[in-house]
């Protein structure tokens, strides 16, 4: 079958069991063709929240689509690849963070989506890359606030909001690898680029000190959807993406005549690639993977959830 017979029956399929198909930015481009819906991971929990498809299928990771399912238990909700996972949910488990709030019984706990259905049933607030400073400013500030699992953008938000968290070390693979020196020599070579950075880049701190010094005036940190909507509304032609390359080529569907420089070219994150159109058509033609929460870790995450989703 060619690509563009398996998107015409993914498709077909799809309206046959009212299906949705939402994706992560960084999904491969054969896969947006195929989406109802594509962004970031706030406004993927707000559509699985909201839509009347009795079929989720996830094109993005593991945790998205356990989000997706502690939302929606009436829907079926779909994986493709199992191997679709993330080394920054899988960075704290749910007995390290049971033994961290042991150790600070009266703290509040702010989990990054990016954890297991198992972990956000223990948090207080979840959070996203887009709403994670208005979360952590919502707290009383003199309640104590345990942040986890990405400890650089732990540091972004202890920074942008002046308070004080415990932070778990947690990383990314693939957005720890962004080093201070990668960006110093691209903003030799393009120094009329705007640069845009996610907040899980492992050189967050340096970027931060850098702007508040000057040395960086031409710099923002945004979601991925955000670095999205910069692109289109900026009125400079030429940008450094701080983040996994898969979003350049969204970027250039959305704003073509716009020039864009991976930070590193390299950074790509192996499991949202695990996604193509030969495991969707699977998952619609056999139903599968299926990911279901046992009920009690269920009531327990959407408490977490439905706080995050709700602020902006
Ligand atoms: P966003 O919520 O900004 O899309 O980030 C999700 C993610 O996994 C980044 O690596
Ligand atoms: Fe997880 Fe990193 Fe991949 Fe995002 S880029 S899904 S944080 S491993």
């Amino acid at each position: 079958m060619t690509n563009k017979e398996k998107i015409t029956k993914i498709r077909e399929l799809a309206k046959e069991k009212n299906a949705v198909i939402l994706a992560h930015n960084y999904q491969l481009p054969e896969i947006y063709d195929i989406a109802d819906f594509i962004g970031d991971s706030l406004e993927l929990s707000r559509k699985a929240a909201n839509t009347n498809a009795d079929v989720i299928v996830f094109c993005g990771v593991h945790f998205m689509a356990e989000t997706a399912a502690i939302l929606s238990p009436s829907k079926t909700v779909l994986l493709p690849d199992l191997e679709a996972g993330c080394s920054l949910a899988d960075s704290i488990t749910a007995d390290q963070l049971k033994m961290w709030k042991s150790e600070h019984p009266d703290a509040v706990v702010v989990m990054y989506v990016n954890t297991s259905a198992d972990v956000k049933a223990l948090a207080d607030y979840c959070c996203t890359s887009s709403n994670a400073i208005n979360i952590v400013e919502s707290i009383p500030a003199d309640k104590e606030i345990l942040f986890g699992p990405d400890m650089f953008l732990g540091a972004y938000v202890s920074k942008r909001t002046n308070r004080k968290m415990h932070i778990w070390p947690g990383e990314c693979h693939v957005h720890a690898q962004f080093r201070n020196d990668h960006l110093v020599n691209l903003q030799k070579k393009h120094p009329n680029a705007e640069l845009i950075l996610h907040p899980e880049c492992g050189c967050i701190s340096q970027c931060l000190y850098m702007m508040s010094d000057g040395q960086l005036s031409n710099a923002k940190i945004l979601s991925t959807s955000g670095m999205i909507a910069e692109v289109k509304s900026s009125e400079s032609d030429e940008f450094i993406i701080g983040t996994e390359i898969g979003i350049i080529e969204r970027m250039k569907r959305e704003e073509p005549n716009k020039k864009y420089i991976p930070l590193k070219e390299d950074a790509i994150c192996k499991y949202m690639k695990k996604i193509n159109l030969d495991n969707v058509l699977l998952a619609l033609q056999n139903m599968q993977h299926e990911i279901s929460i046992p009920e009690d870790i269920r009531k327990q995450a959407l408490l977490s959830i439905e706080r995050m989703i709700t602020i902006k």
